[in-house]
């Protein structure tokens, strides 16, 4: 989901992201919140590399990462969807990557890989064409869906909402057991007392896009799928300029994570049982300590 009436990289959605921790009657001057420890992008970089080897390294008994089925990501020509099903194929895995444009598509993602196979599916045509799609040989999916601002204001709603359930029912069809879904901090906005928080506004006038994801969230917990619920704050296109901060549901309403951060986190949750059944919160911070995913995962407490 991109912020209606702006661009996708405008950093105006960022800015809303943080405005809560100033006072409403006082002005808002973010710069504070852009500054960034500055450091190598190549060692940090080289860094996280060595890093996510060990962690896939150290993967659960019984688990492994590559020489299953395929992860099928819904979808694989978003900001975000694009960088998972990079990250998955880096580490092996086959992927089935459902884009709306087969055409653009082609053009997004590099579509020599033999390990990639796209597919057609789009969120909103129900389940049983969904789970045409997923098939037989998908072992997870990972939704990273959003609607396109647009004239239509149901939009929300059909995508982020009725789209994601439409997913979710699609896999009980098919039997698959593993679902992933990017959602976004402040979804449980009025429950967390943020209901003046401007980024909750900004999003909700906007056809009630977070109530929706809230909707769709409450499905999949009773849907009785094994789930991971990633709710990221702003999200950012540079590389990752801190360490990944993770906590329970409705704690965070504030703060950026970049999208390759938001990725890992969502390839990193397949490897983890410590993942399964849980909302997880996610922002970056050059002060937070390194952990390892296991641990952050680990760390979660599911209410
Ligand atoms: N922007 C933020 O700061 C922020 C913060 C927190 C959470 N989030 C959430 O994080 C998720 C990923 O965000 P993003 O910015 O990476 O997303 P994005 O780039 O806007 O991508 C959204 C994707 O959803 C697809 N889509 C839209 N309608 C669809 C449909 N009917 N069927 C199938 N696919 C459909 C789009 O397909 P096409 O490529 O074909 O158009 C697009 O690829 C979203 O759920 C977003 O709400 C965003």
């Amino acid at each position: 989901m991109a912020a209606p009436l702006l661009q996708k990289n405008s950093t105006l959605p960022i800015l809303l992201y943080h405005t809560p921790r100033y006072p409403l009657n006082r002005p808002f001057t973010g710069h504070s919140y852009f500054r960034t420890k500055s450091f190598s992008l190549l060692n940090s970089s080289k860094m996280e590399a060595a890093e996510i080897t060990e962690e896939v390294e150290r993967k659960p008994a019984g688990e492994d990462m590559s020489s299953k089925k395929k992860i099928f990501v819904a979808v694989a020509t978003g900001s975000t969807g694009k960088r998972i099903v990079e990250q998955l194929l880096a580490k092996g895995f086959a992927v089935k990557a459902a884009v709306r444009d087969l055409d653009k598509a082609k053009t997004a993602l590099s579509h020599e890989n033999p390990a990639l196979q796209m597919v057609k599916a789009d969120v909103t045509e129900g389940s049983v064409k969904l789970a045409e799609a997923i098939g037989d040989d998908s072992e997870a999916v990972i939704c990273a869906t959003g609607f396109r601002p647009g004239w239509d204001l149901f939009a929300p709603w059909k995508v982020d909402n009725f789209g994601t359930v439409n997913l979710v029912e699609a896999c009980s069809k098919v039997s698959v057991n593993r679902f992933i879904l990017i959602s976004s901090i402040l979804v449980n906005g009025a429950a967390m007392g943020q209901i003046f928080n401007p980024a909750y506004i900004f999003l909700n006038v906007f056809g009630f896009t977070l109530v929706a994801k809230l909707q769709a969230e409450q499905y999949i917990r009773k849907s009785g799928i094994n789930y991971t619920i990633i709710r990221p704050g702003g999200l950012r296109n540079d590389p990752p300029s801190g360490n990944v901060v993770m906590e329970p549901e409705d704690t965070l309403y504030q703060g950026t994570i970049s999208r390759d951060q938001v990725a890992e986190v969502a390839v990193q949750a397949l490897a983890y049982p410590e993942a399964s059944y849980k909302v997880v919160e996610i922002v970056s911070s050059p002060n937070a300590p390194k952990r390892s995913y296991q641990d952050l995962f680990g760390s979660i407490r599911q209410k």
